[in-house]
């Protein structure tokens, strides 16, 4: 064994049963986890888990009670809509993970009768599930032994072990330090104990090392803040479109729904250009039923997505047949009350608190 072997092993020794005995103490009440003693339900972890991929527990909290007072199980799940489970999900973003929740359901409840698989391999085969749900789904809901990797434990790792891996690239030792201090016991409490300390106490900025129950054993607490380290982000790109907001007399305005494909995929919105980095065509080009005074909606919708900022430019018009009988395919009318009722992601809905604000002062 070599001398740095040694060293993360005495440091990785104690690492587990400290930890344990603080998320007995310190554990944070969710409403997808199972008190202690209690069995977890795999339907809740396998939900909050997908639900918590890029977004906080502060955010999924309302989305996942939401879920379960619709779909009290994954057969409920699978048995709605595409566009109810689209509904529901607007708002918590990346909208691919919602069309992937209802096929996975769709799979687990048809196929799999109703039971979540319990091992990292097979769970790796449902959709929407990568390495680290795999990883979580058998831990937290099976209690088997998995290496659970997020983002707070990359930190908590590299910091314990001062770890100056790059991420993105080396990944792969987190995984493996990580690796050194799962227990075979409690592996699922362990998981969440990592990432509640990850999340409560080894925080990016402003660590409270000295509420930490590993202080002693951390080897970067010095410049805990550096670490771990990453590679600079990319800038992203600015692209650009327009929105049209077209109100018939009796209040109602103009919806679509995107193909189920690509971005935003199966959401609806509000018709418009395609999204470009290049000067954009004179608007009226694009829209899709007559109108009359076409005029530009005053301020500019912000939104940023994973690969590129959004600046949407607003148009609005009067529709010139208050009856359109002949409405492009995926065309709807919608009274702005009723948006709740459809899938409108946070950038439509933007849109629509930008154009009834500006309309609002007009009258
Ligand atoms: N982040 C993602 N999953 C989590 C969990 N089960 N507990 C705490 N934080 C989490």
């Amino acid at each position: 064994m070599t001398q740095k072997a040694r060293n993360e092993d005495s440091i990785a020794g104690p690492v587990a049963e400290r930890l344990l005995d603080w998320y007995d103490r310190h554990r944070r009440v969710m409403p997808w986890r199972a008190k202690a003693g209690e069995t977890p339900d795999p339907y809740h972890v396998w939900l909050s888990e997908i639900m918590l991929q890029q977004t906080t527990v502060a955010t999924v909290k309302s989305y996942f009670l939401k879920f379960l007072e619709l779909w009290p199980t994954v057969e409920d799940l699978a048995a709605a809509p595409q566009d109810d489970v689209l509904t529901a999900w607007a708002g918590l973003g990346y909208y691919a993970r919602a069309r992937n929740l209802h096929k996975c359901a769709q799979l687990v409840a048809n196929d799999l009768a109703g039971r979540f698989p319990n091992t990292e391999k097979d769970l790796l085969n449902l959709p929407g599930v990568g390495r680290y749900t795999a990883a979580a789904i058998s831990s937290i809901a099976f209690d088997t032994r998995s290496v659970v990797v997020d983002g707070n434990v990359e930190r908590v790792m590299a910091r314990l072990f001062d770890s100056h891996a790059e991420l993105p690239k080396e990944k792969g030792e987190f995984y493996r330090l990580a690796g050194l201090c799962t227990p075979d016991l409690r592996p699922g409490d362990y998981a969440q104990a990592v990432m509640d300390l990850g999340a409560t106490i080894c925080t990016p900025k402003n660590p409270k090392c000295t509420l930490c129950p590993l202080v002693d054993l951390c080897q970067g607490k010095p410049h805990a803040e550096s670490l771990p380290r990453k590679a600079p982000k990319k800038t992203k790109p600015v692209r650009r479109g327009y929105a049209f907001w077209l109100e018939r007399r009796d209040g109602t305005i103009l919806l679509c729904k995107r193909p189920d494909k690509g971005l935003l995929g199966g959401m609806v919105g509000f018709p418009g250009s395609e999204w470009t980095e290049d000067s954009l065509p004179p608007a009226p080009n694009t829209v899709p039923i007559p109108v009359t005074n076409l005029t530009e909606i005053s301020g500019m919708v912000r939104h940023t997505f994973t690969h590129f900022h959004l600046e949407l430019s607003l148009f609005k018009g009067d529709v010139v047949q208050d009856r359109y009988e002949h409405l492009p395919e995926k065309h709807f009318w919608a009274r702005p009350e009723e948006f709740g009722d459809h899938a409108l992601p946070t950038v439509m809905r933007k849109a629509a608190d930008l154009a009834i604000d500006a309309l609002k002062g007009e009258e």
